[in-house]
């Protein structure tokens, strides 16, 4: 696995959140507040190189240039469901974010990602996108959503999750190398059944109370 485009965000108030919620006894209540302040976190940092263009303003005393962000609104695209959990936290930092959605399930005879959902805000050629998911786990989604998404010909991807498996990571970056990836951490690797380890389970279920 290739670390090169990928961002592991240490700052400690990430990480520390992150160590509450992947403990099993975080309460429904508790983990889906720890990822809203998460996801406010991690969209500062992934924010970080956004354009800025020059515009003049009058302050109470004089005019002046200040600097405001440059181009389209931005768009955060979740795919279904367990992305919703980082909206809120990131419409925080930055509120006129447009928010698309996508929705896939995995055929179980090919295994290949199906698309259910597909909803997107207009003029997606000219903006630029990050995409949610807080589990980068076979890495199939999140691939496949990236690939529809660049039929779009947005301005840019950027793909953000909370946890990574190795594999996830290594297939992901196969399919789009030129996608930068942002986790608070890269786990030791997959189970059988597609979970992350060590992990937090299954990230839909906590954040929904499904289970
Ligand atoms: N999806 C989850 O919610 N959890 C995992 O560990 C892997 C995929």
């Amino acid at each position: 696995m290739s670390t090169h485009n990928v961002t592991i965000i240490t700052h400690p108030l990430v990480q520390h959140k992150l160590t509450l919620m992947r403990k099993k006894d975080a309460s429904t209540n508790s983990f889906r507040r720890l990822l809203g302040e998460l996801s406010t976190l991690m969209a500062y940092e992934v924010t970080r190189d956004m354009p800025l263009q020059d515009v003049e303003i009058e302050t109470p005393l004089e005019k002046t240039t200040g600097k405001v962000i440059d181009g389209k609104k931005q768009v955060l695209v979740s795919i279904l469901r367990a992305g919703n959990g980082f909206l809120d936290g990131m419409l925080n930092v930055i509120p006129g974010a447009r928010v698309g959605h996508i929705g896939l399930y995995r055929d179980p005879e090919t295994l290949q990602p199906v698309e259910y959902y597909f909803k997107m805000p207009s003029e997606m050629h000219e903006r630029d996108i990050i995409v949610v998911d807080p589990m980068l786990a076979t890495g199939n989604s999140a691939a496949a959503a990236v690939d529809r998404l660049k039929q779009l010909e947005p301005r840019s991807i950027k793909f953000v999750c909370l946890l990574a498996a190795p594999e996830g990571v290594q297939t992901f970056q196969k399919a789009h190398p030129d996608v930068p990836i942002f986790t608070a951490s890269i786990d030791r690797e997959l189970d059988a059944h597609g979970y992350i380890l060590p992990g937090l389970g299954d990230a839909g279920d906590r954040i929904f109370g499904t289970k």
